[in-house]
């Protein structure tokens, strides 16, 4: 009896956004590890090829670069087709590119303002929606939003707002997608050591014990937060100190938390990721 080899089954896509640094690398280089082909997506051309080399090299894994400045519509729209293609599907996307604003949400160049929007609300609703109708015909696909623990606190400035826009976005997309086979996440990390902060110029944190309790390594937001996007969880809160947290912000009434952020004196509100 002869037997065919059967056809080596191709490996799974992955797409991240903001895959140059911080999170987005750590997800790159986990979602390769789990045997993913990737597509990147950033602003940086040079970067983008650099880190593409080193993943290839690192994993043998296929890296396709996307270079993109999310809040501008016609390369989002460029990274939605991509997102959306048939002939290439995509199987995961993670939305993770963002940054933050050091600035109240009244102050600044109103520029800056629509730029985050765009980055973190626009780009993440945009994409989701290419993703999960390329995703669904097929039956299968994950979809992993990038929130914030900050999402969960009223006061917390525009990022905390889009933050908020992405964990309500993630639920409701979830609930639509039950019984398709495709799934939404949304992770609400703590602070995590990235180039986040010097890059909003805020300062990160120090060395301390205290400081090694509160702030995370990337490697521990990436993988709880892949863990659960496979087993179809729709909220990852990384790590136990941090779900404590966002329980409590989670079951405290809104007000209260609210009015204590902003009875806070300004240097401890300023100590908020969003906020410094
Ligand atoms: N670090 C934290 O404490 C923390 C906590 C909770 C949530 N988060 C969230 O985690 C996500 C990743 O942040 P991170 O801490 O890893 O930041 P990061 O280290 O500064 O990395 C940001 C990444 O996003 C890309 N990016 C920024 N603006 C972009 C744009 N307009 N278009 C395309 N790509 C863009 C950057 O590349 P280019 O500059 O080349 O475009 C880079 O690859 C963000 O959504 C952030 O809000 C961070």
């Amino acid at each position: 009896m002869t037997s065919a080899t059967p056809p080596r089954p191709a490996r799974p896509t992955a797409l991240v956004t903001g895959a140059t640094a911080g999170l987005g690398a750590g997800f790159a280089r986990s979602l390769a590890r789990r045997g993913h082909d990737l597509v990147i997506v950033a602003r940086d051309a040079e970067r983008l090829d650099s880190t593409a080399a080193a993943l290839r090299a690192e994993h043998g894994v296929g890296v396709e670069v996307l270079a993109a400045d999310l809040s501008v519509r016609a390369d989002l729209d460029r990274v939605a087709q991509r997102v959306g293609s048939v002939e290439a599907p995509v199987d995961v996307l993670v939305n993770n590119a963002g940054f933050g604003l050091k600035q109240r949400f009244f102050d600044g160049d109103p520029a800056d303002h629509e730029r985050m929007f765009d980055v973190l609300c626009r780009a993440v609703m945009v994409l989701s929606r290419a993703a999960a109708g390329a995703m669904v015909p097929r039956g299968r696909g994950r979809v992993l939003n990038v929130g914030s623990v900050a999402g969960l606190v009223p006061g917390g400035g525009h990022y905390s707002a889009a933050k908020a826009y992405v964990i309500v976005l993630t639920e409701t997309l979830a609930g639509e997608l039950r019984g398709t086979g495709v799934t939404a996440t949304v992770v609400e990390p703590g602070y995590v050591r990235t180039e986040f902060h010097a890059r909003s110029g805020m300062r990160s944190g120090g060395s301390s014990s205290l400081s090694n309790r509160i702030w995370l390594d990337i490697d521990e937001v990436v993988d709880a937060a892949l863990d659960d996007t496979f087993a179809g969880r729709v909220v990852s809160v990384p790590t136990r100190r941090w779900k404590a947290v966002s329980t409590l912000l989670d079951v405290a009434p809104r007000r209260l938390v609210s009015t204590v952020w902003n009875a806070m004196p300004s240097g401890a509100r300023r100590r908020h990721p969003t906020q410094r």
